[in-house]
Formats: structure tokens, sequence, C-alpha cells
């Protein structure tokens, strides 16, 4: 009777527990050395003695029931434990991939892209300041207050002498004051010019080329300016010098590629041309050669001027120039990933 008492209490007792702590406690309070088994066990002595065999084998019998129950509860509260734990120290991981990844705008992709190609081709890359002198940005480069060519480049001035470059020829001279040739150079950065339309932004982007040394020729700013497009524009891309006029320039160009979108058939982007207007060059004007302390019966050279908004809006059919700059992520995102 009395085991059969200990056996239901018991059965209660263990179904009821619910943490390991008190799981240890009814198992001192059932099988610990004072435990009620044990107790049950002692009162052996008091059978008779040709019962006792079966007693004790009753009793044996269930303290293996017990042990079973205790091992195998033991485990569910583990488990159970383990989950709670997981539960309550759960890191969120999945935060930091909410945070959406950055890209490289397509400006800067197109600049990696020009100058990794002449980095290859033995370039220097340097960069000059944003906010430049009246001197190096016109007078060095063969334009005086009063020319002509002021006008074609709308200035943002701060000063009458100091003003917002509107070109990176402004490092031209910059760079042929302190050094002897051969320079052979390119100069990425921000340019600024007050006119905003679907086509110009009042900033926007050049990569200047300087190469100055002995007998250069036109040939070799072809050459140089043909590997560019090719690369940037697919290898059939063909590359054409119209006249033209710059100040620092003698002769000067105007340089086409073909029509990166109907391959020079001609289309809407083209306007039916199959060429598209892409930089202006020419061979260093030997004014400015000497200007800088450059023996121009020695020494020539060209330059180039690429525009990597224009680029930019070429190779990826954008639109409209005003794009680049709103930062609008759902634009943003389709670049550089
Ligand atoms: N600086 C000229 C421009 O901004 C481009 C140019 C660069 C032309 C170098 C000739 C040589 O339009």
């Amino acid at each position: 009777m009395k085991m059969n008492e200990i056996r239901a209490a018991f059965e209660t007792e263990i179904t009821n527990c619910q943490d390991l702590q008190s799981l240890q406690e009814l198992k001192v309070k059932y099988l610990g050395k004072s435990g009620e088994l044990t107790v049950l066990l002692k009162s052996i002595k008091d059978l008779p003695a040709e019962e006792r065999p079966s007693f004790g084998a009753e009793v044996n019998a269930l303290r293996g029931v017990m042990e079973a129950r205790f091992a195998e509860k033991t485990d569910t509260l583990k488990a159970l434990d383990m989950q709670r734990r997981l539960q309550e120290e759960k890191v969120d991981i999945s935060l930091t991939s909410c945070k959406p990844l950055g890209a490289s705008h397509p400006v800067t992709l197109i600049e990696n892209e020009i100058c990794d190609l002449l980095i290859a081709m033995g370039f220097e890359v340097l960069t000059g300041p944003e906010i430049e002198t009246d001197y190096y940005n016109f007078k060095a480069l063969n334009i005086p207050d009063d020319h002509p060519a002021r006008d074609m480049q709308d200035t943002f001035y701060i000063t009458d002498s100091i003003l917002l470059r509107t070109q990176t020829s402004a490092m031209q001279a910059r760079l042929m004051e302190k050094r002897q040739p051969p320079i052979k150079v390119i100069c990425p950065g921000k340019v600024f010019r007050s006119d905003s339309d679907a086509s110009h932004s009042p900033v926007f982007h050049q990569i200047e080329g300087l190469v100055v040394d002995k007998n250069i020729t036109l040939c070799d700013l072809k050459g140089t300016l043909e590997y560019i497009a090719s690369h940037l524009f697919g290898e059939n891309t063909k590359v054409r010098f119209r006249p033209s006029f710059f100040p620092f320039t003698e002769p000067s160009v105007e340089v086409d590629v073909t029509c990166s979108n109907c391959g020079g058939k001609g289309c809407s982007l083209c306007k039916g041309t199959g060429w598209i207007e892409l930089l202006g060059a020419g061979m260093v004007n030997p004014f400015v050669l000497e200007k800088c302390g450059i023996d121009s019966k020695k020494y020539n050279g060209f330059a180039f001027g690429i525009g990597m908004d224009r680029v930019a809006m070429i190779k990826y059919g954008i639109p409209d120039i005003r794009l680049l700059f709103e930062n609008d992520q759902r634009f943003l995102k389709q670049f550089g990933k």
C-alpha cells in the first residue's frame, strides 16, 4: 500500500515538475539517502522473512522505474531549457543584412575603369584643387581676360581671381611648371560651370590626360583614345577627329566615337549620325609649354579632357545627366553591384 502511495505521489510530482532544479530536489526526496524509497527499503527488516524477497524485488523495480523517469525527464527539461535560452539569447543576425548595401556610383565606375586603363599604359594619377585661380584655369592656358573663349565656359567666380575650376585642364600648367618632361599623367576630378539642363549639370566630372615628351604626334593621341574607346564601348568602336578650337591646344580636335547603341548605323541616341561626340583634345599649344618653362623646340605633347558623366550616360543609356546627382536610390541601385 505504502509503495503504491509513493508510486502515485512520485508520478504526480514528476509530471508537474517544471525545471531541473526541482527535479534534482525530487530525486533527493525519493532516491536520496533518507529518501522515501530508501526509507521504504529499510522497513524490510520489519517484514516477515518470507515476504522480504518479493518486497525487496518490488522496491528495486520501483527504483528502476523512477530512475528511468528521472533520466527521461532530465532530457526533456534540458531540451526545454535549451529552447528557452535560444529564444531569450537570440541574436537577430538578419538585422545587419537589412541595411541596404552600398554600390559604386556610375561616375565612379567610369572613373575607375578609365584610370585602370591608363594606369596600365603607364600614366600616373594626380588630383588638383577644385577651387582654382583664374591664372591656372584660364591665363596659363592661353585664355587672357578678354578672350572670347571665356564665354565657352560659364564660370562660378568666388573673387575676381579665384573660381571653381571649369576644366581639369587647370592641372596642365600646375604640373608643367613643376616638372620637366617626360610627363604622362591623368587628373580626374570635379569641374563646375553655371549651366543646367538634361545634358549639362553645374557640377560634372572630367579626366584630363597630358603627355609631354619628345616626338609626340597626333597619332599617339589617336592611338591612346582608340584604346580607351574600344575598352569602354567595345572592340569595334571607331574614333574620328574633327577640327576644333581650344586656346591651349594646337591643332585642336573634337573626338567622336561610333555609337555604341547602333554600332554606327544611326539611331535616336546618336541622332541618326552613327557618331557620338565624346571629348576635346589636341596637341599642347607651344605657348603653354613655354609659359610653364618647357622648351617647345625640344618637347611637345598631347592633352585630352574626357567628360566622365557623358561616358556614363552613353555606356549605361542614362537619358538625363541630372539623374546622376539626385541620389535617388532606385536609380543608383542599378549600378556597381
Ligand atoms: N578642357 C576642355 C573642356 O573642358 C577639354 C580639353 C582638354 C580640350 C584638353 C583639349 C585638351 O572642354
